[in-house]
């Protein structure tokens, strides 16, 4: 009984002490820990979710979504095939919510209020691997986990649905778009569709821990990210001639060594930051000088000083290295379109929850502590708004050859880890409602 805390323990002896009563010593035991009723119900999640019926759908769910990939903000047959499923299940959802997105409603209608968080769009990358449900839509792929995400979603509002009268509060189950670079979560949370919540689970698949496991950190545990174009305009002309024309590819070539210098040397080796160029534009026959060359990148970040220091920084060494050369630069960080992601930040208390749930379900070993990642997730700004967890599902098997990284065209998982994900998901937010609710 190891997840039980020390002050478990001293509750309970308190309790005793003060008065012989029952109800007294209900009232002490509630607020101190989770009754050994939720842990019995936390269990039994996992066993349901692991009978081979439920596993077998959950596999279809999954195996459906992952033929047909949608970009952000595209995914309406996603969305169709969730709402179909939650149909079926008799759970109520509001829809559209941030153009295709869902939320389901399960429980008393009442507070507390509890959401889950699942992401639905797809990436633009040929998947390359070959098995029979591979993607059936050239140049989209499921190559970062939201497919899992979405089935594991649906799997804990199947758990939730049917445990629906003991529920002691709401749980609002987010069916999320745009998450690749698009901020769904940010115009989910615009149209207000988490009003009243009090905190929020989210969960992402990761081939670097083996299935069975999961992890995360208290406090920051990824990266804020913010994204840029610029665009140098020089004079274009022969390139035998390079003294007629004003060379962009020169400016645009030393406006990148420049870039480097911002975090080698005027950030803090201690604070973690990083440039990185991703793509050049410019030019198309080796003996013409072009007009104007494009190249953009992204910066990553841990604080808000952290992001304007940055941007400031990106803007100004771009602009004076294209002056350097008689070129001008425009430099856009695309601010409203692709909106910057900040931080993702675990509330302490919330990140203890769900790490204890964890141990029920898997063992106390086989919830690790992971290192800080600078990726980067839109589920920050859940977090901005109200306590947040953020744990990552192992999906690691050399056996079912899961152990490709997220963002290539050979990465799979392993469906073993879909029980575990749904029963995380519902039994988090079970004991969430289980220890707020308000005790008469
Ligand atoms: C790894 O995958 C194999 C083949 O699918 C399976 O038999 C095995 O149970 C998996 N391992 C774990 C730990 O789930």
């Amino acid at each position: 009984m190891g997840w039980f805390p020390e002050y478990f323990w001293f509750s309970v002896i308190i309790a005793l002490l003060l008065s012989s009563d029952s109800s007294n010593y209900k009232s002490w035991a509630l607020e101190s820990h989770l009754g050994s009723e939720t842990e019995l119900r936390v269990r039994e999640m996992l066993e349901s979710a692991r009978e081979a019926e439920f596993f077998d759908w959950l596999k279809s769910v999954r195996r459906r979504i992952h033929e047909y990939p949608e970009l952000a903000f595209e995914e309406h047959k996603t969305s169709q095939l969730i709402r179909d499923e939650l149909d079926s299940l008799g759970v109520e959802y509001t829809w559209p919510v941030a153009k295709t997105g869902v939320v389901a409603t399960i429980g008393s209608g009442d507070p507390p209020l509890f959401s889950l968080r699942a992401d639905m769009d797809a990436l633009p990358i040929q998947e390359s691997g070959h098995w029979e449900h591979k993607s059936k839509v050239n140049g989209k792929m499921h190559a970062c986990g939201h497919d899992a995400h979405t089935t594991m979603l649906l799997g804990a509002a199947r758990l939730l649905q049917n445990s629906r009268n003991n529920l002691k509060g709401t749980v609002k189950l987010v069916f999320q778009p745009g998450e690749e670079g698009h901020a769904g979560a940010y115009h989910v949370l615009e149209e207000g569709a988490l009003e009243g919540v009090e905190g929020i689970f989210g969960l992402h698949v990761l081939p670097a821990m083996f299935v069975g496991t999961i992890g995360s950190r208290p406090g920051p545990v990824m990266a804020g990210a913010g994204r840029f174009l610029a665009v140098v305009q020089g004079v274009g002309g022969h390139a035998a001639a390079p003294h007629k024309t004003r060379d962009p590819i020169i400016a645009v070539s030393m406006a990148i060594v420049a870039l480097q210098q911002i975090v080698s040397r005027e950030t803090d080796p201690l604070e973690a930051r990083v440039v990185s160029v991703g793509f050049i534009e410019g030019g198309q026959a080796e003996n013409v000088i072009p007009e104007r060359v494009k190249f953009g990148g992204t910066f990553r970040f841990l604080t808000s000083e952290g992001f304007s220091y940055l941007q400031q920084r990106i803007k100004e060494i771009i602009g004076t290295q294209a002056a350097v050369y008689h070129c001008t630069a425009k430099v856009d960080f695309m601010e409203e379109k692709r909106r910057p992601y900040g931080p993702t930040f675990n509330d302490p208390s919330m990140y203890k929850h769900a790490k204890r749930i964890g141990e029920i379900l898997l063992g106390d070993n086989r919830v690790q502590l992971v290192p800080m990642s600078m990726g980067a997730e839109d589920f920050s700004f859940y977090g901005q708004k109200m306590p947040a967890a953020f744990f990552f599902l192992g999906i690691r098997n050399e056996t079912a050859d899961s152990i490709k990284e997220l963002h290539t065209p050979y990465f799979a998982i392993d469906e073993a880890a879909l029980p575990i994900g749904a029963a995380l998901h519902a039994a988090v937010a079970t004991a969430y409602l289980d220890s707020h609710a308000q005790t008469q």
